[in-house]
């Protein structure tokens, strides 16, 4: 799960992710970063973490990282929350391989719409709470497709 500053959508991507794969019983990896360095080792926004918490989720443990092309041999899939932050990942692609694990973040709730997650850091709590709904909603559509992978 990447986006730009690992502190908001990514956070509750995979947070959210977690407690979904936890709770289906899966066996999923799911971790996140940014491809910013801003907020290496913060924790999540406290607005979103307030708005995860409000519907059952906790974040607070999470820790903000910068991806890097390790995350292309260590990940199958690397979804990402807009066009800017596919831009900075697919950069650092090392061959046609990696850039094939790039995906759109709600490509499963939309497919091929190149959708994009909006960027709440400058917004209200109102758009932390819409971001909260279609992070929702996007990993409904995934925890589908990974139950029948496995
Ligand atoms: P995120 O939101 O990419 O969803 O974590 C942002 C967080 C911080 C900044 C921008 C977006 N920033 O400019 O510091």
């Amino acid at each position: 799960m990447v986006c730009l500053g690992n502190i908001c959508r990514s956070p509750l991507a995979d947070g959210l992710l977690l407690r979904k794969i936890k709770e289906q019983g899966l066996d999923v990896i799911v971790d996140s970063a940014g491809t910013a360095n801003y907020h290496i080792g913060k924790a999540p926004d406290h607005r979103m973490i307030q708005t995860a918490a409000k519907h059952g989720t906790s974040l607070e443990f999470l820790r903000a990282r910068q991806f890097t092309s390790k995350d292309f041999q260590n990940f199958d899939h690397i979804l990402v929350m807009d066009q800017s932050n596919y831009h900075n990942v697919a950069k650092l692609a090392r061959h046609a391989d990696d850039l094939k694990k790039v995906e759109y973040f709600l490509h499963y709730l939309y497919p091929n719409q190149k959708e994009a997650v909006p960027d709440p850091y400058y917004g209200t709590l109102k758009d932390f709470e819409e971001v909260y709904q279609l992070v929702d909603k996007a990993t409904d559509a995934l925890i589908q497709k990974l139950i029948h992978e496995h």
